[in-house]
């Protein structure tokens, strides 16, 4: 629907769904059916769902994956991917997937790890990934998000307090929804107010008899900013803690040998469990912990996401040791993803956009402007400059800012980065001028 406040149109009745009421008779006065928030509330993001639906949340990307995809109908130079090292069409990959499928199918393992669906292939695959990040021991997951979640609630018990970054991913979050002690928020990436946190932590672990668990990323995925894993390590010769980094962005795409941000900045050592997903590097699904030993077996046998449900499927983890294999064997991938990323940062820079301070191959690039704006602006983009990039607005983050988020990756290449950089400025210039305010209806599309 055309709106002269650009796509999204404010919430209403109108835009919520219709449901099914209860017979008349089961009508209490203090009761209200569980469902009426459906009708009244989609919530922040889902209430702009019917005017969203299909091209600002939930676009269908078609053909194979890589940087230029299809995206109805147009062939689109595509920056919203996480596939840093570009294995996702690796040909070898493809290969590997699909004879791994033919040969196991998709059903086994038919069980949990500890009940009768454990493998050499799984057990493998834990052993070349401890190897990868430096660790004794590794627990694979079936999925990174239920990993965080399920090994937060393993490794803390009422008396413990738990420390955390305030830009932490969801996952963690929820993992912290599940803690019933203390817990305590710094603000991102400031150390003072860290060390802040942990005296106060300190206090009620004391009160207890409890433990603290600092929790912290590696890359933020929406900044790209390292976390300060260093200087929160140094913090351990003051304060008794201990570490638990989520580094679904740096595993691939950080250190000498993409071992991850700890090994980056030289202090793996001192991150006591180091979480990384197959989601993005890898270009797979899944994930992993890695620890000492004893924490690892620990997790075996009490993280509840792995004990109460089916195993990695096999093609996963056959897929998955190859992918690793293709890591260990081919810095060059890395490297471009990086000659990728710093012409790309150094690029937006030279031509005066805002990048922020990201030191990841994750580039935000920060605008000021409307969510009306923004959606002009990217359907402008989409439809008349064939560039597909991230959008994130309020309430992602404050109110008047944009960011359009681009993730380079190792099958990009220069031409690609000149020719967003060329019109990324014209675009930018357009929202300066007003244009996103007025010009809406040349490039709307009907939704
Ligand atoms: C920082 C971070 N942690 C965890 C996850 C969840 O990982 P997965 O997609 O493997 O569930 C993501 C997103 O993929 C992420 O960005």
């Amino acid at each position: 629907m055309r709106t002269k406040e650009g796509v999204f149109r404010s919430f209403s009745s109108k835009n919520c769904p219709k449901i099914s009421t209860f017979d008349k008779h089961f009508y209490s006065t203090n009761m209200r059916d569980i469902f009426e928030k459906v009708t009244k509330n989609m919530g922040a993001i889902g209430e702009h769902s019917q005017d969203a639906h299909g091209y600002f949340t939930f676009p269908k990307l078609e053909g194979e994956i890589g940087p230029y995809m299809t995206f109805r109908g147009k062939k689109l130079l595509n920056w919203s991917l996480n596939n840093y090292l570009g294995l996702a069409n690796h040909p070898e990959v493809r290969k590997v997937d699909a004879e791994a499928s033919a040969k196991y199918g998709l059903a086994l393992p038919m069980g949990a790890r500890m009940m009768s669906g454990n493998s050499d292939l799984h057990e493998q695959l834990e052993r070349e990934l401890s190897a990868y990040v430096h660790k004794q021991d590794t627990i694979l997951c079936n999925f990174g998000y239920q990993a965080m979640v399920s090994a937060i609630d393993s490794l803390v018990d009422r008396h413990d307090v738990i420390v955390y970054d305030a830009e932490s991913h969801a996952c963690i979050l929820d993992g912290m929804r599940l803690h019933i002690g203390k817990r305590f928020v710094f603000k991102h990436n400031d150390i003072a107010d860290c060390e802040k946190q942990l005296q106060r932590a300190t206090k009620i672990a004391e009160a207890n008899g409890g433990g603290i668990l600092l929790i912290t990323e590696g890359v933020f995925g929406m900044r790209g900013d390292q976390g300060k894993l260093k200087e929160i390590v140094e913090l351990k010769k003051k304060y008794q803690f201990r570490m638990f980094v989520d580094d679904a962005h740096g595993i691939g795409t950080m250190g000498a040998k993409g071992g991850g941000t700890g090994e980056h900045q030289g202090c793996q050592d001192g991150i006591d469990v180091y979480f990384g997903t197959f989601a993005k590097s890898f270009a797979l699904i899944g994930g992993f912990i890695s620890s000492d030993k004893a924490i690892i077996t620990y997790l075996r046998y009490n993280m509840r996401s792995q004990i109460f449900a089916k195993a990695l499927p096999m093609p996963l983890v056959v897929g998955a040791l190859k992918r690793l294999e293709l890591m260990r064997n081919h810095p060059e991938y890395k490297d471009k993803l990086w000659e990728i990323t710093r012409a790309l940062q150094s690029g937006l820079k030279n031509a005066g956009f805002n990048i922020g301070d990201t030191n990841s191959p994750v580039t935000p690039v920060y605008l000021n402007g409307s969510i009306p704006e923004a959606t002009n602006m990217v359907q402008d983009l989409r439809e008349n400059f064939g560039i597909f990039c991230s959008m994130v607005t309020y309430p992602v983050i404050p109110k008047g800012m944009i960011i359009l988020r681009l993730i380079p990756t190792a099958t990009h290449n220069l031409e690609d980065v000149k020719y967003t950089i060329e019109n990324f400025s014209k675009i930018v210039g357009k929202l300066k001028n007003g244009d996103y305010n007025k010009a809406f209806a040349k490039v709307r599309v009907d939704l």
